[in-house]
């Protein structure tokens, strides 16, 4: 009995040998992953800040409570461009809408970068409009993965405001398209649960064109279509809509680029774009760097009161074909010379071009910054968090407001600034002020520009 007993304990004893094992396998295994991880490529990724708000581990902060961001948006987001838009176009489009009664529509899948999620989420609305679609669910946003930028689809669904500023896009719509009720959850439909046509649809097979996949591909060839097209799928159903039955649309994640713009006439097409606005804390981080920037320069000399913006997007992931390192910093470091201008900001998840970029610069007296040199500890700690895409409003924006821009033709990033910077020149230039005419000292390194840069909404 006790030695049936002293072997079972046997059994379950751990011999020091082994304890000895599994301690330094797992020194090795977090060396290894310490290793490996300061190995890591160009940025570092964090987690969405979504569950650490005013987080209470440094009360030294202000920026991690509640009242320290809305002091930092009380002072520094505001105005912003889209208070200046004129939605009376949109208006008028949804009041002469033919609107469906039980018809619903969702935009679920807008993932990719900054400026692809962006243009997928007004596309996806365009589309509910044109549909005359009586309810949409606020968007969302799919966040690609953290630690492997290149992998989009995740089902790692976030609210709008992940980018965007929810009540902004609420307000703008329930103001001039109230036809269209909004909801913020798919659960708060009516009979959600009894939906038709569950299945995900795809524009290019709605359309009648082939399913291309690459992104000059996806354009809306007939526009003008649409409507007659959904209309008869709607009539195929085995039913019509109605309160029990209702309708929900989900768009699959091939909606960017394929709503023409021009189809809308310029009082739309040019203003639609503004129903989104970037997140109120990080717009106001942007304008902190951009008025710092422009305070250091005032304070070294009235004459190089100028700085460049240069999105350095010759990351590992960027394509062959596009512009590289070299044409891109030979570009910025020309305009910067050809112009007098000594400050560079650069947007860029290239760590390594930043700091060549960098170097060849200080060569020329020229100082480069990017927002982590520009901002406090505080602010610093407050940005960490976030994701790339949404770090990346604070550069877009920084990047608008700068005097001269040079970017990566192949970008949509790059391409989007160059179309909204010439934009902007235009309406400024329409009110009579022609000293800040930016958009047109404007350049794209290396090949041309995209072939459908005109897809998008300024
Ligand atoms: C809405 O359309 C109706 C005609 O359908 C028109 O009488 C009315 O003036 C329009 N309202 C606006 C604000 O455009
Ligand atoms: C706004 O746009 C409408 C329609 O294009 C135009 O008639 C109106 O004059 C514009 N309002 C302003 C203030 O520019
Ligand atoms: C850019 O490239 C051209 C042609 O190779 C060269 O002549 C010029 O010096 C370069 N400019 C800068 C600022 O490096
Ligand atoms: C708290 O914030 C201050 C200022 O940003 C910083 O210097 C300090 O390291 C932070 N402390 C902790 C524990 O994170
Ligand atoms: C700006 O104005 C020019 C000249 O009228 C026009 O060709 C161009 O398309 C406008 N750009 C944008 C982005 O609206």
């Amino acid at each position: 009995m006790l030695a049936k007993m002293l072997n079972i304990q046997n059994k379950y004893q751990r011999p020091v040998h082994t304890l000895l094992i599994w301690t330094s396998v797992t020194f090795i295994l977090v060396g290894a992953s310490t290793y490996f991880l300061s190995q890591r490529p160009a940025i570092d990724y964090f987690p969405s800040p979504k569950s650490t708000p005013g987080s209470p581990s440094n009360a030294t902060n202000p920026l991690l409570t509640e009242e320290g961001i809305d002091q930092l948006i009380l002072d520094h987001s505001f105005p912003r461009l889209g208070e200046r838009a004129n939605f009376t176009g949109l208006h008028q489009l949804c009041n002469s809408t033919k609107w469906q009664k039980h018809v619903y529509w969702t935009c679920t899948h807008n993932m990719g970068g900054l400026m692809n999620v962006r243009n997928m989420v007004l596309n996806c609305v365009r589309y509910a409009i044109a549909a005359g679609a009586s309810g949409l669910v606020l968007p969302q946003i799919e966040a690609r993965d953290p630690t492997v930028l290149s992998k989009l689809k995740t089902g790692d669904s976030q609210d709008i405001s992940f980018l965007f500023d929810r009540a902004w896009f609420k307000e703008v719509m329930q103001e001039n398209c109230e036809q269209m009720e909004l909801f913020d959850r798919v659960e708060d439909i009516t009979n959600y649960g009894y939906a038709m046509m569950p299945d995900i649809i795809s524009m290019q097979a709605l359309m009648g064109q082939p399913l291309g996949n690459r992104h000059g591909l996806l354009r809306n060839k007939k526009p003008e279509e649409f409507r007659s097209r959904f209309d008869q799928v709607i009539k195929a159903q085995t039913r019509r809509p109605n309160e029990k039955f209702p309708v929900i649309i989900r768009l699959d994640d091939k909606a960017l680029f394929s709503f023409p713009p021009a189809f809308d006439p310029p009082a739309i097409a040019n203003n639609f774009g503004f129903i989104l606005e970037f997140r109120l804390d990080l717009s106001g981080l942007a304008n902190i760097i951009v008025d710092r920037v422009r305070q250091a320069l005032n304070k070294d000399d009235g004459k190089f009161s100028e700085y460049v913006g240069v999105h350095l997007r010759s990351e590992a992931d960027a394509g062959k074909y596009w512009a590289s390192w070299d044409e891109l910093a030979n570009s910025t470091l020309s305009v910067a010379l050809d112009n007098k201008i000594r400050l560079i900001y650069v947007a860029s998840g290239d760590a390594d071009g930043v700091a060549k970029l960098t170097r060849k610069a200080e060569e020329s007296g020229i100082r480069v910054v990017d927002k982590w040199s520009i901002l406090s500890n505080d602010e610093q700690e407050f940005l960490h968090p976030f994701r790339f895409d949404q770090q990346a409003i604070v550069d877009y924006l920084a990047l608008m407001r700068s005097d001269r821009f040079v970017g990566s033709g192949q970008s949509s990033f790059s391409s989007h600034l160059i179309m909204r910077r010439e934009f902007l020149a235009n309406v400024s230039l329409a009110e009579g002020n022609h000293d800040d005419d930016y958009g047109r000292r404007d350049q794209l390194a290396g090949p041309g520009r995209l072939g459908y840069w005109d897809m998008d909404w300024p």
